[in-house]
């Protein structure tokens, strides 16, 4: 089915659910964007099996980043509104753990494909609230559906184990189970891809599933909301509530929800962390980052360069996984000034414009929290290679934009050093050898991920076994695992027991039940019909 000659995306976003043909608006997916602009919708809320007008007073402006127009207003769910959230997904909790599996994989199957079909016009709605490029946008969305994808082979991932014959005549087997209610809280870096680590995985294991977006990205969250729905997942077992502070912690309070997911910054992840095991939840909490490359001499050096510049600056920096901090060991690091040519040539736009490389950050404040990081580093006696403040993006002189920053003769003390900068910045250190870069990166409280660049195998070894982080790259800057692994940072980047998505992330969304039988094999029927060949005429 191809989405868009579905549904009006005014009837969509209005909560509406006339069919394209019959509707009177006849707006189409990819006018979205200009739709957006001219009505600047309400964002609904979905609750059991319907998008609603919130009937809440307090409401946000959501802003497109390149212009900071309002784009759309968010509301912040009232009381009454998350109870009748909740309420619909244990109402729906009962009915969706008893489905059986292979009715939940065929929901997920038709899923992914709508999705797939999709995919670019998912991507406007992300380039639209979020900034970045429509090619990163669209990444976004394939990473996203990749889990989808997996969460299809829910049949293999929810097996149990066996071993019989524990002692004479008993055997022990295990179920997996669904836990109840699970809640999602996303940030505002992966609309598509991080809400599709979580609700996918949790509902084909047969939860349902209250998800709040990041208040500034909703829109993609709705509509993959209304795709899912249009896959046959029945009423309830995905609601959607919106808000802040006083959302969050009604997802950590509310006694029905059993488990929380949540990717975001340290002080929030920290708090639901804290909040929901208190309260005897399950938590696993993605948090904030440092992620560094080693460069060594022996590296292949136009490889290298093109890699971190694109893993540094791309997203504008405000990925996770964003390299954003590089060791140059020995005399790697006379390969700077080429780095900063290479650098200077990435081109700083509005995301939906053609050849954009750099978006717009997300808000005002983060352009200014990310030069005023430049700036302390600059103080505190960095050199400043290359600066990004002041960048003049024509057409759209009220965006949010830094262009690609490298500060150098950086040290561990500096704030520069020490702060997620979540911005295109690359901080650069220099190391005489690969003992002192390990060293640097193991004191560093983050562990998400880190990267080598060499041609030495023996190198890379030694770097993968002594570095403490829980995602390596050798020879690849950004080593986000596909979906079949887990995403598994460590440290001050990860709390909670099981991480998010693949096996670990199964066993975060279920239970085990043990079952051990005796059946005493003297006690088996034995007056049943003989059937050994009858030996009539004797
Ligand atoms: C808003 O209030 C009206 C009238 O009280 C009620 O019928 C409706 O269900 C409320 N909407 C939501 C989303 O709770
Ligand atoms: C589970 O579903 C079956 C039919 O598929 C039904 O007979 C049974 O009552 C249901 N159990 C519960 C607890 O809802
Ligand atoms: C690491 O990076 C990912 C991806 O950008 C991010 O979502 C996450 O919050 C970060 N922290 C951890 C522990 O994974």
């Amino acid at each position: 089915m191809e989405y868009r000659h579905f549904n009006c995306i005014l009837c969509l976003l209005r909560g509406t659910k006339a069919l394209f043909r019959s509707c009177p608006h006849n707006y189409r997916f990819s006018q979205v964007v200009a739709l957006h602009v001219a009505a600047a919708p309400t964002t609904k809320l979905f609750i059991d099996g319907k998008f609603v007008e919130s009937n809440s007073s307090e409401w946000l402006d959501i802003h497109n980043p390149a212009t900071n127009e309002v784009v759309g207003r968010v509301p912040k769910a009232t009381q009454d509104e998350m109870l009748a959230a909740v309420d619909s997904c244990s109402r729906a909790y009962k009915s969706w753990s008893n489905t059986s599996i292979l009715s939940r994989q065929q929901i997920f199957l038709r899923y992914q494909q709508l999705i797939k079909d999709n995919i670019k016009e998912l991507a406007k709605m992300i380039t639209l609230e979020q900034g970045k490029t429509l090619a990163d946008a669209e990444g976004d969305v394939f990473r996203g559906l990749q889990v989808v994808e997996h969460a299809c082979s829910i049949t293999s991932l929810m097996l149990g184990e066996t071993l019989p014959s524990i002692t004479r005549d008993m055997d022990t087997y295990t179920y997996r189970l669904p836990i109840g209610v699970c809640a999602g809280i996303a940030p505002f870096n992966f609309p598509a891809m991080i809400p599709l680590w979580m609700f996918p995985i949790g509902m084909v294991c047969g939860n349902t599933y209250l998800m709040k977006p990041s208040e500034r990205v909703p829109g993609c969250t709705m509509l993959l909301a209304k795709m899912l729905q249009d896959a046959g997942a029945p009423d309830g077992t995905l609601n959607i509530i919106h808000g802040q502070h006083a959302a969050v912690n009604f997802i950590c309070d509310h006694p029905a929800i059993k488990a929380i997911s949540f990717v975001g910054s340290n002080p929030a992840g920290e708090h639901i962390y804290e909040r929901g095991s208190k309260n005897g939840k399950r938590v696993q909490s993605n948090m904030g980052a440092k992620n560094h490359g080693v460069v060594m001499p022996d590296a292949s050096k136009e490889n290298t360069i093109n890699q971190l510049v694109g893993a540094a600056f791309g997203a504008a920096g405000q990925r996770c996984m964003a390299l954003s901090t590089a060791i140059f060991v020995g005399e790697s690091r006379e390969w700077l000034p080429e780095l900063v040519e290479r650098s200077k040539s990435l081109r700083v736009n509005a995301g939906d414009q053609p050849g954009a490389d750099v978006g717009p950050l997300i808000s005002p404040e983060a352009k200014a929290r990310v030069e005023s990081l430049i700036q302390s580093g600059v103080d505190e006696g960095a050199k400043l290679l290359l600066d990004g403040r002041n960048v003049n993006v024509k057409g759209y002189e009220n965006g949010n934009f830094v262009g690609p920053t490298i500060l150098s003769n950086v040290s561990p003390s500096m704030t520069c050093y020490k702060e997620e900068i979540f911005g295109p910045v690359l901080v650069v250190l220099e190391a005489d050898s690969l003992d002192e870069a390990i060293s640097v990166i193991n004191n560093n409280p983050y562990g998400n991920g880190t990267a080598i660049f060499t041609t030495n195998g023996a190198t890379a070894r030694k770097y993968t076994h002594e570095v403490d982080v829980g995602q390596i790259g050798v020879n690849v800057p950004i080593p986000v695992p596909l979906p079949m692994f887990s995403f598994t940072g460590s440290r001050g980047s990860f709390r909670g027991d099981t991480n998010f998505y693949g096996k670990q992330g199964i066993q975060f969304y279920t239970q085990i039940k043990t079952v051990t039988s005796q059946w005493k094999a003297e006690d088996a029927t034995v007056t049943s019909p003989a059937v050994t060949m009858p030996t009539m005429g004797r």
